[in-house]
């Protein structure tokens, strides 16, 4: 087969949440700051009874149940994040009780700051491909996240969840196989250091990180025109081309800017750009303009030529990104969702194909595309329905005042340099820290630092 991609999405995410305007509000930040300068409305977060582990502990399972997998017919997992519990042993391993007497499983761990769920994509496909035609055994990535800032203008660009994905032949989302296009380089824009911070935060140069996410994002996109155009005969490859355009999202705001980054681009190109003849105009103007040198610095033409292209194809998948916040890992795999819960039924002639823009600090991006097959009629209407339930389920989260939030953060720093053995202090009080039925949560860390986990 060559149909190889994505069959099967869940995701999960904690079920406490602080609002940004709460937040801009407690914090003394001018009113707008966070919701309408960044884009978000909400932030999820946790107590220190959830970490990596857990998350991907709940969306493994929920992916398991919710698209009926046999665990013995799994032979491929691989777990991306940047949160990291323990520097040798994998995520990965602690997941493997899930699938009983099933050991044939390949795949560990990936990390490269939010990128690692793209590579772990690649190698899943990439194992797909070897083995398939002889074993006939399915393939699951996992993308699991906390992202949290110490004080200061980061912290509201934190978030919390995990996304699963199921790969197989016959997908309903076919991966373009041969045109991905990279983009890396040996940057410090964000980062972890061992002996830095004694707790999960990281070191982020805030201004660098958006201008490489902006630049990467411009060297991927043409290079993956240029791919098209070379291995696939596609000559004038644009956005026009697209039915949903996805972006690895720390905050919406900049997922705007990416919009209008790939617009300008396509304009400069002489390529069309959505919105008729209404947009004629200033198409005109910006394809007299150069490409600015710093990729951050977007004129007037170039957001206003992009309306059209971010309210039909960007923005309404993002609605879990706003609720939610920075996922890292899982943040461009919550837009598949967020396109899936909103896709129509009815079978349309022309293809529909989503394009994904993948950035992790540090750094390394890629742009790449799936084509959705509207033949898997049964299988894709399993993902809609499961991705609307996901969506619903943002409505059953509990809200937290900014000062719990603030407190909630503080037990997760003193919980990361406790002293074993160790239970967690969010464990005695369930009605300030819920949990969604089912969720795993981390119940002790034992006197040889081994983490116990429990499901509610
Ligand atoms: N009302 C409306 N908009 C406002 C207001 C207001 N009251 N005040 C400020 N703004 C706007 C600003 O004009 C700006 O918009 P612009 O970007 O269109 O110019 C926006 O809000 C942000 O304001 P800044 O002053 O630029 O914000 P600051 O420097 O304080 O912090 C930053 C933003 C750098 C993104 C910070 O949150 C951060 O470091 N986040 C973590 C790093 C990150 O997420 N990087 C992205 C890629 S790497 C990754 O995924 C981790």
């Amino acid at each position: 087969p060559d149909d190889f991609g994505v069959s099967g999405v869940s995701c999960y995410f904690p079920a406490t949440f602080v609002s940004q305007a709460a937040l801009e509000k407690a914090q003394g930040i001018a009113a707008g700051k966070y919701t309408i300068g960044l884009g978000q409305t909400e932030m999820a977060f946790c107590s220190d009874k959830e970490d990596s582990v857990s998350l991907a502990l709940t969306v493994t399972q929920m992916l398991l149940d919710e698209y009926e997998i046999d665990p013995a017919t799994v032979g491929y997992l691989g777990v991306a994040s940047e949160t990291l519990v323990d520097k040798s042993k994998s995520i990965k391993s602690a997941l493997l009780p899930l699938f009983g007497h099933n050991t044939d499983i390949s795949g560990v761990d990936v990390k490269h700051a939010c990128y690692g769920g793209t590579q772990a994509l690649f190698d899943g496909l990439g194992w797909l491909h070897r083995t398939y035609s002889i074993q006939h055994r399915l393939a699951i990535v996992v993308c699991t996240d906390i992202a949290v800032y110490a004080d200061g203008p980061a912290r509201c660009t934190g978030g919390a969840g995990a996304v699963a994905l199921l790969l197989s032949p016959g997908a309903p989302l076919v991966f373009d196989n041969g045109v991905e296009a990279i983009d890396g380089h040996n940057a410090y824009d964000f980062f972890k250091p061992v002996g830095a911070h004694n707790c999960e935060y990281p070191i982020v140069a805030g201004k660098e990180s958006v201008a490489a996410y902006l630049s990467s994002l411009s060297a991927c996109y043409r290079l993956y025109k240029s791919k098209c155009k070379r291995y696939r005969g596609q000559d004038s490859v644009s956005l026009l081309d697209f039915d949903a355009a996805c972006f690895h999202s720390p905050f919406t705001k900049l997922v705007r800017k990416a919009v209008a980054t790939v617009v300008a681009d396509d304009a400069r190109e002489g390529g069309a750009v959505r919105g008729g003849e209404k947009m004629e105009e200033v198409v005109e103007r910006l394809r007299s303009q150069e490409a600015p040198a710093d990729a951050s610095l977007l004129s007037a033409e170039a957001l206003k030529a992009s309306e059209p292209t971010w309210n039909e194809l960007t923005s309404p998948n993002l609605e879990m990104n706003r609720r939610i916040g920075n996922l890292y890992t899982p943040s461009l795999y919550v837009q598949m969702i967020g396109y899936l819960a909103r896709l129509e039924a009815t079978r349309e002639e022309r293809q529909r194909r989503m394009l994904m823009y993948s950035y992790g600090s540090g750094s390394m991006a890629s742009i790449f595309s799936f084509t959705l097959n509207e033949t898997r009629q049964e299988r894709l209407s399993r993902m809609m329905e499961v991705s609307r339930s996901i969506i619903g389920r943002l409505d059953e989260r509990v809200e937290r005042t900014p000062d719990e939030y603030a407190t909630t953060m503080a037990q997760r720093e003193a919980f990361y340099t406790r002293k074993v053995p160790s239970t967690p202090v969010s464990l005695t009080d369930a009605a300030l820290y819920p949990l969604f039925p089912g969720s795993f949560h981390l119940s002790s860390i034992d006197d040889q630092y081994r983490r116990h986990y429990a499901r509610v």
